[in-house]
Parts: structure tokens; sequence; C-alpha cells
């Protein structure tokens, strides 16, 4: 459709700047860290800035250890390994350690959180999700184990930086000695009200993992970090990470390796983002309040999150269009199409419109039983109702940069509105 000619739309002009999605924030501190890598010649997977970067975020998120790593992805590959040989011993060097072995995993979520689940040999199970958090639900996790009581590992994801039913998911994996691998690539920051005690994600599961993708809370362009309790795994992860060379003159290798260790440049990023957590958290919840304010008045909802026990990091404000106020709309494997029915309105319009004027918005992840790669796979919903299906249908993600301003949000939300008219 072409908006900017469409009546609904008269008088709104592109940004001239595009409103992104999320993008990296730079301050001027991660110049120095950079730099003083390069001066000092540790250009390398060792240096101070790797240091820094697992003393000050294990600090942060209250673990004992971190360990730097290429990307999230990585840290999750490790992370499921890790698991995987803890609760079914090693496998030989060509066998993936989940060889005929069940994993119940998250379903809406980026498919980085439980690709590894596959490239270990294992098979995932897709557990729905609950309308409350957009979280994995609890009653459907309960209802896999019923059906799988040999399931001894479990993927959680934390959407959009709003944490999961964790008290629930961990009591459920707990009575069936399961463990949990945590993915909170996309929630650093975010707080858990877990026993009582205020957590962050990212020291909730058995195995954790954060991302420094460029477009998260805070970013070295890439980067991730495992965390633990464990000096054991700390040291098996940080082994594997660099191609498992054992102790020894001469390179020995009595496991398979990986070259997953962050680098000290773009940890050297990382180092000097780290003092601005804390501001690009308040940053994102200000455009979540102003989107909720701002759209109040329409038929849509915010991304919800579970207020007594948990702060989100606001990662991404995200809206859901109520049912009965979502035009007709339908998506095929890679194309879609839509039709504007007056008062109503639907994802793939509203993010069209979000183009039109030079801004980024996004679908919901498209939830991993949908997705043709995993289309053979078992998934396991609590009631009549595909919750992942539904929120993906009905929800979008909505331009969250913390250097929009005011302004440019208002218009967004005026956009919003013509949609809807
Ligand atoms: C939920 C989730 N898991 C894992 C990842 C993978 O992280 P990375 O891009 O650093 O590999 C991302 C983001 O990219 C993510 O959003």
């Amino acid at each position: 459709m072409d908006f900017l000619n469409d009546a609904r739309f008269l008088g709104i002009k592109p940004f001239k700047e595009k409103v992104w999605l999320s993008s990296p924030t730079m301050h001027g501190e991660e110049q120095k860290w950079v730099d003083e890598a390069i001066l000092t010649n540790w250009v390398s997977t060792v240096g101070e800035n790797i240091d820094a970067v697992e003393r000050q975020l294990a600090e942060y998120i209250g673990v004992k250890y971190a360990v730097g790593l290429a990307n999230g992805t990585s840290a999750l590959h490790l992370a499921t390994k890790l698991a995987a040989e803890k609760i079914y011993g090693r496998t030989l060097p060509n066998e993936g350690t989940l060889k005929g072995r069940r994993v119940l995993c998250s379903d809406l979520t980026f498919a980085a959180s439980i690709n590894p689940v596959a490239y270990e040999d294992g098979e995932a199970i897709f557990i729905d999700t609950e309308k409350d958090t957009w979280n994995m639900d609890p009653k459907a996790l309960r209802k896999a184990f019923e059906l799988y009581p040999d399931v001894k590992l479990v993927v959680i994801a934390h959407l959009y930086g709003v944490p999961g039913k964790m008290q629930e998911l961990k009591a459920i994996c707990d009575e069936h000695n399961a463990l949990i691998v945590e993915d909170a690539a996309e929630s650093l920051g975010a707080k858990y009200k877990l026993d009582g005690q205020w957590v962050e994600t990212g020291s909730l599961g058995n195995f954790n993992c954060i991302s420094f993708n460029g477009n998260k809370i805070i970013t070295g362009s890439s980067g991730g970090l495992f965390l633990t309790n464990s000096k054991e795994d700390a040291d098996k992860i940080r082994k594997w990470s660099t191609q498992s060379r054992e102790l020894a003159p001469w390179y020995q290798h009595e496991e398979i390796g990986y070259n997953y260790r962050m680098s000290n440049i773009i940890a050297g990023v990382i180092r000097g983002q780290i003092p601005y957590l804390d501001e690009h958290i308040s940053q994102k919840r200000a455009i979540w309040e102003r989107y909720a304010k701002g759209l109040a008045d329409l038929p849509v909802k915010m991304n919800p999150w579970d207020k007594e026990n948990s702060i989100p990091n606001f990662w991404l404000s995200c809206l859901i269009i109520d049912e009965d106020a979502l035009a007709f709309m339908e998506r095929g494997n890679t194309d879609y199409n839509y039709k504007h029915e007056d008062g109503k309105s639907s994802p793939q319009e509203i993010l069209e419109a979000i183009t039109a004027i030079n801004a980024e918005g996004r679908p919901i992840w498209k939830p991993m039983h949908m997705q043709p790669i995993y289309k053979n796979n078992i998934f396991i919903k609590e009631s009549q109702l595909d919750v992942g299906a539904d929120i993906f249908n009905r929800g979008l993600c909505l331009p969250s940069d913390n250097k929009m301003t005011p302004e440019q949000q208002d218009i967004i939300i005026d956009v919003i509105h013509r949609c809807f008219k």
C-alpha cells in the first residue's frame, strides 16, 4: 500500500534519519578500551578487556564466573553441550551429546536459543507460551514431562527482556531432575523474584547465557557470555571455546574443541558499554511507558510482564491487537497479504506504515513449531489455543531504539492510530 498518499496518512512525512528497532548506542568509553587494546598489542582472544567484562558482569548478574565467548549462539551451544555431557556422559567425537535424546524448549523465541539441540543431534520438543509474560508456559511444561518423563534438559528463553515464570518452571524441572539452560540473550539487566529474593536473569538456570549482538541492550557488535557458579563448568567452557587444548607442551587434544572465545577488541566495546547498562534500561522503560500511554485508547495491549515477580529490561516494546480489532491478514512461508478494514488493523499493515515513515518495526519471532525446519518436531500446548501462533498473528515489535526522541515516538504513535482509522 502507498501509505504516504493514502488519505488516512495525510500530512505524515518520513523521518529524515531512520528510527531503528534497537541499534547500538555508543558513549565514547568504548573507543578508549579498544584503543588501549591496540596500543598495548592485546589484539587477540586474551587481554584485560575480556577479564574486565567477565569480572564486572559476573558481579552485576550475581554469579561467580563468566566466560567471554564470540556470541550468544556459541554460549548457548557450549551450555547445551555441557548440560548434555553432565546428564548423559561423553560421546564419541563424531556424535552429538544429545543423540537420541529429547529436550524441552521455549517455542516463541529466536532460533539461536534452540538450534544447539540440533547441533548436538538432539530432538527439540517445543513448549507453548503463556499469555502473562509471552514465555514458556509452566502448565504446558508440566504436561510435556507427563508425556515424556525421561527428558532431563530444558532450554528456557526470556522474550524481549521480560523474565519467564522461573519460580514455577524451576520447580517443575526440579521435580523431574531436569537441568535448565537459560537463554538470557535479550534480558541482561532484567530482574526476577525467586524465593522472595530479587535476582538477575542470567543466574536462574544451571547453565546461563547472554548476548552482546548489535541490537541488544548493551553491545560489543557481537559477543556473548556463559555464566555459572561452578568453577569446573567455567573452566570446561573456556577450554572448549579455545580448541580444547590440554595442559601439555604441544597441541594435545582429548576433547573436541571450538574457536568460540571472545575477542579482546570486542570486549573493549562491551567494557565501555557496561557503565551505561542501567541508563539504557531506563530509556527503554520510558519508551515502553510512552507507547503504553499513547496507545491506551486503541484496541491493542503492550507486551505484558509479571509485575509482582519481575522487572524487565524493556529491550523491545511490542503490541498485540485485540482479537476483534484484527483485520484480515494471511502469511505464507515468505509472503503475506492483508486488507484494511475500518476501525481495525493488522501487524503487517502497521509494520508497512512504520517502514513508510522510515522507521523499523519487526514481526514477533515466528514460533519454532511453525518453522519449516522444525515442522516434524513435537509441540505441546496447554489448551486448544496455540498461544505462540496467536501472539505471532496479532503482535509486532515497535521501534524501540533508545536514541528515538519523544517527538519521533509520538509520530509513530500517531501513525499507528491512523492504521486503525
Ligand atoms: C533469544 C536469543 N537467543 C540467542 C541469540 C543469539 O545471540 P547472538 O546473536 O549473540 O549469537 C539472540 C540474539 O541474537 C536472541 O535474541
